[in-house]
């Protein structure tokens, strides 16, 4: 069974692209499998060591529709020898004082249930203000 899920929202598609580039550069489906949470649940996400949680930031520091839907299935998580890792994708030109929070939205859930981050990413060369990412 593939060890990868990633489990991703997108309204206007930008980051189903970037997750399923993602997918193919982790070795595609036998290692990496896409859930879009607008049809999924805490038991899909079980049994993966590793997880990618994707989400665009929308309406202002919101999290992406589907997202919002979703969130409260990650309290059902157990999260025990697991490993996560956030994408996120924003606009730093038209949102610099909520760019990209939603990653650090979906953190603030899940940071006292013994998850182990993993995964960093340069702010060099981004232009904004304020980002809970
Ligand atoms: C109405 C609206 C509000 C947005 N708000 C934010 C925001 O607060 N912060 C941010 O970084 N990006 C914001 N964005 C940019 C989106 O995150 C960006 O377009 C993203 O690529 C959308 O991803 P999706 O196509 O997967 O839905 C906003 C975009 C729109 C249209």
């Amino acid at each position: 069974m593939a060890k990868i899920g990633i489990f991703y929202g997108s309204t206007d598609g930008n980051t189903e692209r970037v997750v399923t580039q993602i997918q193919t550069l982790l070795g595609g489906e036998p290692v990496a499998v896409l859930h879009n949470v607008n049809s999924a649940s805490a038991d899909d996400m079980q049994p993966y060591p590793y997880l990618i949680l994707a989400c665009p930031t929308w309406e202002i520091g919101q999290l992406q529709e589907d997202w919002d839907s979703f969130i409260d299935e990650l309290q059902d998580v157990d999260y025990t020898g697991k490993k996560v890792a956030y994408v996120g994708l924003g606009d730093a030109d038209g949102y610099p004082d909520t760019f990209i929070d939603a990653p650090g939205i979906i953190h603030d859930r899940i940071k006292d249930k013994g998850v182990t981050v993993v995964g960093q990413w340069p702010t060099e060369g981004y232009n904004f203000e304020a980002s809970k990412g």
